[in-house]
């Protein structure tokens, strides 16, 4: 059994408090911070653990062997050092931070401390992306030629932008759509198919009366293949799809469904053997194949929350001491970061950004960013 808290109980920290005090094996929920004195209180009566109002006094206090962090963006990287300093292991809600900067100051503290840290990154835990990397990394499809990714379904009215002081803002999030709900898909995006070299991207603000973008294009280069990224959360909401196409086959997720395609011959090996002008004679020992998200997956989903995974995943790494079970590490958070961190360079400066690029100088555009932004105001 391990002692844990819960810092931030807002909207995904109460859930994952929750999770902690009822359904999550060997979790003992024995402390609540928030400095919202009323959110803290009430969540601390509801599940029976005692409430802080401030990080110090409650790292003071208890013998935590965890803690989650549920902050807003900005607060991830100071609370994480407090905690790693004090020998916790912890769990980071996305993003671990705003800036590259930042969140290579948190793992160098995190590198050396044996601790378990880890990343709030669910969508791992959803076995067709599971399955899309096994086949990937098992050669099925062959070698990756292009890769689309389409997400507009991550819809978001002016009533929600106008709901939180933190959201949306450069001050008080640090960036939109990227930052916040796209950063699932980037870090799943090179989970599975790697980093790019090279990052083009058209941010755009369309619709909504915030400073951020909520719409976005991007050209990624990899080594040997391209792929064309498109986020949207104005527009009337659409999909959420992965194409990844290699030489021998083809992927295809949604995000509950997901089917894909292996030939037995390659491409070239197809093209070598055609003997016809146009059209394509397809391999015909190819098949295509369906997979399912599953109902019980579904409604567990449903129930829990698919972030449950993950608190299950980090307390059975704590309890056995082992940050080699860990589904989503700490220092993989920087990846997805990195590729916000880059598209929004690159839309600022109207330039093609190379990874890795200038963490400083990203710094220091942000603040520029923040400047302007509260001169407008
Ligand atoms: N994994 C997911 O799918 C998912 C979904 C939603 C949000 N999130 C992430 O969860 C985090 C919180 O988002 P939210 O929507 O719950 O925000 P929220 O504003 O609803 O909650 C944040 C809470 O943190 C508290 N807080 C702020 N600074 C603090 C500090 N220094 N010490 C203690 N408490 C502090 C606030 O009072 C608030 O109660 C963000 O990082 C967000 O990106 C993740």
């Amino acid at each position: 059994m391990i002692n844990i808290a819960v810092i931030g109980v807002g909207r995904m920290g109460s859930k994952h408090a929750y999770n902690l005090a009822k359904r999550v094996k060997n979790s003992n929920l024995v402390a609540i911070c928030d400095v919202d004195t009323q959110k803290a209180n009430l969540m601390a009566k509801k599940l029976k653990a005692k409430a802080y109002y401030d990080v110090d006094e409650m790292l003071k206090s208890e013998q935590l062997d965890g803690v989650v962090i549920a902050t807003p963006h900005y607060s991830h990287v100071k609370i994480a050092k407090k905690c790693i300093e004090k020998g916790i292991n912890i769990l980071c809600e996305k993003p671990i931070s705003v800036t590259t900067l930042e969140a290579k100051e948190l793992l160098d503290v995190a590198k050396d401390s044996g601790l378990v840290c880890s990343m709030m990154y669910n969508q791992r835990t959803n076995r067709m992306y599971q399955k899309a990397r096994s086949l990937i990394a098992s050669g099925a499809i062959g070698k990756i030629q292009r890769v689309n990714f389409t997400i507009t379904d991550w819809y978001r009215s002016q009533f929600y932008y106008n709901m939180g002081g933190w959201r949306a803002s450069w001050s008080g999030e640090g960036g939109g759509t990227l930052i916040n709900q796209c950063v699932h898909q980037l870090d799943l995006l090179q989970w599975l198919c790697g980093m790019p070299y090279l990052i083009k991207s058209y941010n755009q603000t369309k619709g909504r009366r915030i400073t951020t973008e909520n719409d976005v294009t991007a050209i990624m280069r990899f080594d040997d293949f391209d792929c064309v990224f498109t986020a949207s959360t104005h527009e009337i909401p659409g999909v959420n799809r992965l194409e990844i196409a290699g030489d021998k086959g083809i992927i295809t997720v949604y995000s509950k469904t997901m089917k894909y395609r292996i030939n037995k011959m390659s491409e070239p090996e197809v093209n070598q053997r055609a003997r016809r002008d146009y059209g394509n004679k397809r391999d015909k020992s190819g098949r295509t194949k369906k997979y399912w998200y599953g109902l019980k997956n579904a409604i567990q989903d449903a129930i829990r929350g698919q972030q449950c995974n993950i608190l299950e995943n980090f307390v059975s790494a704590v309890e056995n001491k082992n940050k080699d079970l860990l589904i989503a590490p700490l220092d993989e958070g920087i990846k997805a970061l990195t590729l916000i961190n880059a598209l929004n360079m690159s839309s600022w400066l109207n330039e093609e950004v190379k990874i890795p690029f200038d963490d400083e100088e990203y710094a220091q555009l942000l603040k520029e960013k923040i400047e302007k932004e509260k001169q407008e105001k």
